[in-house]
């Protein structure tokens, strides 16, 4: 779609002009002169979201109340989102659902794999470089299920896999710097072996194209709050490869994946669906917000957002490069997911310093800039604005101020 980079600011608005996802924009309550960088943290809210939020609150519970469960679909509605996500991922719609947070979806998947002797060995593998999260769950699950835990560095986690045959948990697309690692090679790589990827796709939905089916993806699990504009602390997905389904069993059997959570039997029997997996109540506010969120995804070709990902991430890149500064993002484009780091001694400082012009973009630890590239909203301009804000704060030494370097609970 974009055979060559904008070189100017009237260019990056001409770009804008051809901008074939330019419409989507529309479906953002965003404010004006803002520019976001970071929607792979927190999505901005969309007028769907804001409008099922309001139908839920205000109309389903407020008047509908313990009805709503049955006359609002509140209690289908984790699977209907899950059916809304499968597009996204590139999966049966039977084989996805909404539920909890990443961090409980990794325990419960990793340990009914374990349990139903999924993998050839009961080894738990995680690279130095994972998200903390995940490191903190694998090793947390192998410990009580007395399994080997094997923390590797960056780039040797499917080689561990290989000689283990164990279950390695991984990233599709890095938190850090943006490296997209290649599902359908590592899953055959993994199966050699009979080793299991369970997947993060936290920092992929929503950004890049996802085939689990087409790629012989088994276990996967991601948030919905970035790219996906969930909202808040909106819930996670699970992914399970459905001829798996029947034979795993969640660790945390709860009522609401009971066969027939209204009999309140004493004994558990699971679901024979994903609904499995379910274990509380769930979260109906945050979930009927993310069901309006997905809606900006319906009529949208994810190609088309991919490419657009790899344009404004070439971008961002190319005029990094321009201004001395490290980029830590693979430069090729199809390696890379939808955000773009730099590194920077002063990168808290500076991060701080574009807040400071309404340009907001994430620090994380210790040196790195991060700009999260959400094609739904962002138009080239914003980049081009971004990096010229960039440039002059570098150049002028602006960031070098006392209340920059002050930290915040959330950085
Ligand atoms: C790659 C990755 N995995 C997991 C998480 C945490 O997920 P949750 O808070 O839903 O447990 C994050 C949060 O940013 C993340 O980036």
């Amino acid at each position: 779609m974009f055979y060559k980079l904008p070189s100017s600011r009237d260019e990056a608005v001409n770009f804008d002009r051809h901008d074939i996802l330019a419409h989507a924009r529309e479906a953002f309550d965003i404010e004006g002169g803002l520019v976001y960088l970071v929607g792979h943290s927190l999505g901005p809210a969309t007028h769907n979201a804001l409008d099922a939020l309001h139908q839920a609150a205000r109309y389903d519970w407020r008047r509908g109340l313990v009805r709503s469960w049955n006359t609002a679909g509140w209690f289908t509605l984790a699977r209907k989102t899950g059916t809304q996500l499968a597009r996204l991922t590139g999966a049966r719609r039977q084989e996805v659902m909404v539920a909890d947070s990443v961090s409980a979806n990794l325990f419960k998947l990793a340990s009914a794999a374990l349990s139903a002797g999924l993998p050839a060995s009961s080894t738990l593998i995680i690279e130095e470089d994972e998200f903390p999260t995940d490191q903190y769950i694998t090793e947390a699950l192998a410990n009580l299920q007395g399994a080997d835990f094997r923390r590797v560095p960056a780039g040797e986690g499917l080689a561990t896999l290989s000689e283990t045959g164990g279950i390695l948990v991984r990233s599709l697309v890095s938190y850090r710097n943006g490296e997209r690692r290649d599902m359908a090679q590592e899953e055959k790589r993994a199966k050699e072996s009979g080793g299991l990827i369970i997947w993060d796709l936290s920092h992929a939905t929503g950004v890049i194209e996802i085939a689990l089916n087409k790629a012989g993806a088994r276990l996967a699990t991601g948030c919905t709050y970035k790219y996906l504009n969930g909202g808040p602390g909106a819930p996670s997905f699970l992914y399970v490869q459905k001829d798996l389904i029947k034979k795993l069993q969640t660790p945390m059997p709860g009522w609401m994946g009971h066969a027939h959570p209204f009999t309140f039997d004493a004994e558990y029997t699971p679901a024979d669906d994903i609904t499995r997996f379910a274990n509380g109540t769930p979260p109906i506010l945050s979930l009927a917000a993310l069901s309006g969120a997905l809606e900006a995804f319906e009529a949208l070709d994810i190609s088309l957002v991919a490419a657009k990902a790899r344009a404004l991430g070439d971008l961002a890149t190319h005029r990094a490069q321009e201004l001395g500064l490290t980029v830590c993002s693979p430069l090729q484009a199809d390696l890379r997911g939808g955000h773009v780091s730099f590194s920077h001694p002063n990168a808290h400082e500076i991060v701080r310093a574009l807040g400071a012009r309404n340009i907001l973009a994430d620090f994380r630890a210790p040196d790195t800039i991060r700009f999260g590239l959400s094609p739904l909203f962002l138009r080239f301009t914003d980049i081009w604005d971004a990096m010229d804000a960039l440039a002059d704060i570098l150049e002028t030494q602006s960031w070098d101020k006392e209340e920059y370097r002050e930290r915040a609970a959330v950085t």
